[in-house]
């Protein structure tokens, strides 16, 4: 996979009929039966359900950080199942960002340099990486936290 896999024509994300089954036997328990879902460049989704309906492990699914049982999903029309485990570390650098609930930010940097540091593995300059990580703190209306350096 090249770097340039985006072609702006698929929708951006698609899962066919996902089924995941954590364990066996007695302790089986199907997390999702048959998911299908389309994600468009730009849509703005929650996923939304009661405790328990699958929506950590659909979010694992889409963030490559787990396989379905069954069913395939698809990245910008790209089966994420047929990759191998160094595409995948590529997909997860250039194109998913995560957000936790715990945050799971480095105390021991400021909030500058927890939003730069994906984009040190992406190998960027650190010019570049102090203006992108300023823009996007911009968008959520922190960029005071660039200014000061906060903790
Ligand atoms: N690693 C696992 N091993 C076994 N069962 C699991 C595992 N992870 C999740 N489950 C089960 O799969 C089902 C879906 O769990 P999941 O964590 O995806 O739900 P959720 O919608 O995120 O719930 P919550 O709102 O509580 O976070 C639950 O019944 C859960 O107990
Ligand atoms: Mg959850």
């Amino acid at each position: 996979m090249s770097n340039a896999i985006v072609s702006h024509q698929s929708p951006l994300v698609e899962l066919r009929e996902v089924y995941k089954v954590y364990g066996t036997g007695q302790a089986k328990m199907q997390a999702l039966a048959g998911v299908n879902l389309t994600i468009n460049r730009g849509d703005f989704v929650a996923v939304m359900g009661p405790s328990g309906s699958g929506k950590s492990t659909c979010m694992n699914v889409l963030g490559c950080l787990d396989t379905p049982t069954s069913g395939q999903y698809l990245f910008d029309g790209i089966d994420v199942g047929t990759l191998s485990r160094d595409q995948l570390a590529l997909l997860r650098r250039n194109y998913l960002g995560f957000i936790f609930q715990g945050f799971n930010l480095l105390n021991r940097t400021s909030a500058l340099e927890n939003v730069e540091l994906p984009l040190i593995y992406r190998g960027l300059p650190a010019g570049v990486r102090r203006e992108r990580a300023l823009s996007a703190l911009n968008v959520v209306g922190f960029e005071w936290l660039g200014s000061s350096h906060a903790r």
